[in-house]
């Protein structure tokens, strides 16, 4: 590698939607650091499967909500290519509930990860992307929909997009574009997990093109946020939702 390697760091790289980022930005040559909590597995078979298609990465793990592991990935960055050109938070979880039953301790493990793990991954690409850069944040497309049960998640999605929003104003005169990509229902471990086949059928059909999500769909429209031919979007939520209200 040398100091011209443009690299990303995905964080949520080694499953689901994040898994599909990272594999899509190494194939446009950038080196990745495919950010994990816990499933190491996962994590490394993702950088086989990019370097086994001639792209180079490495697996760091780092909860995103703890600010000395987020500044590893960063500097895991730094080595790989000599600084930060993409970064990509697709790392997240969920909690469904009725608000009337909520768990506050669920709750509150919830909007570590969502919120303050958006607010720290955030806070090291403000200080540290090189200029001309791209951040990519998730949000959901729930936060219009305002499904039942979905209260929590929504709540630090909504979070999620209004620090995407803020962040875009803060980083201007570097050319940093900072954008948000709220999916609908997408086939990952995270929508399937817990729903019955005739949730998941139904869920497809809400949108007019009457199919789930893939990953490699979120993949694509964050691969172009992050990339020069999508420099001019700045500062926008994306509903990458097949035309779900
Ligand atoms: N799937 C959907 O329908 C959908 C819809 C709208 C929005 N989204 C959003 O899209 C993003 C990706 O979702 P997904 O469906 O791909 O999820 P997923 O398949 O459940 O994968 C989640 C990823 O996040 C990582 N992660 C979880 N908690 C973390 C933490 N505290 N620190 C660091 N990494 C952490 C996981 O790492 P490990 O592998 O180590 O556990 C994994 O790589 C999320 O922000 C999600 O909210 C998804």
């Amino acid at each position: 590698m040398t100091e011209n390697t443009r690299t990303a760091i995905v964080t949520g790289g080694s499953r689901g939607i994040g898994r599909a980022v990272a594999t899509r930005l190494a194939a446009d040559g950038l080196a990745v650091v495919v950010g994990y909590a816990g499933n190491r597995a996962d994590a490394e078979s993702a950088v086989t499967e990019i370097e086994a298609a001639g792209g180079t990465a490495t697996a760091v793990q780092a909860d995103v909500a703890d600010e000395h592991a987020v500044a590893a990935l960063f500097d895991a960055a730094d080595a790989l290519g000599g600084g930060v050109d993409v970064v990509v938070h697709a790392a997240g979880r969920m909690v469904l509930s009725p608000i009337a039953d909520l768990d506050l301790d669920d709750l509150d493990a919830l909007h570590r990860t969502n919120i303050r793990g958006t607010f720290v991954v955030a806070r090291q690409a403000a200080r540290r992307l090189r200029d001309d850069g791209s951040v990519v944040t998730f949000s959901t497309s729930v936060v219009a929909t305002q499904f039942p049960t979905y209260g929590a998640y929504a709540a630090s999605k909504g979070a999620t997009e209004a620090i995407t929003l803020i962040l875009a104003r803060e980083l201007r005169g570097r050319r940093i574009t900072v954008n948000c990509v709220a999916p609908g229902p997408t086939a990952t471990e995270m929508f399937l997990d817990g729903k019955s086949d005739e949730l998941v059928a139904d869920l497809a059909q809400q949108n007019p093109l009457e199919r789930l999500g893939t990953p490699s769909d979120i993949a694509e429209v964050a691969a172009f946020l992050a990339s020069p031919a999508g420099h001019w979007v700045n500062g926008q939520v994306l509903r990458a939702n097949g035309g779900m209200a």
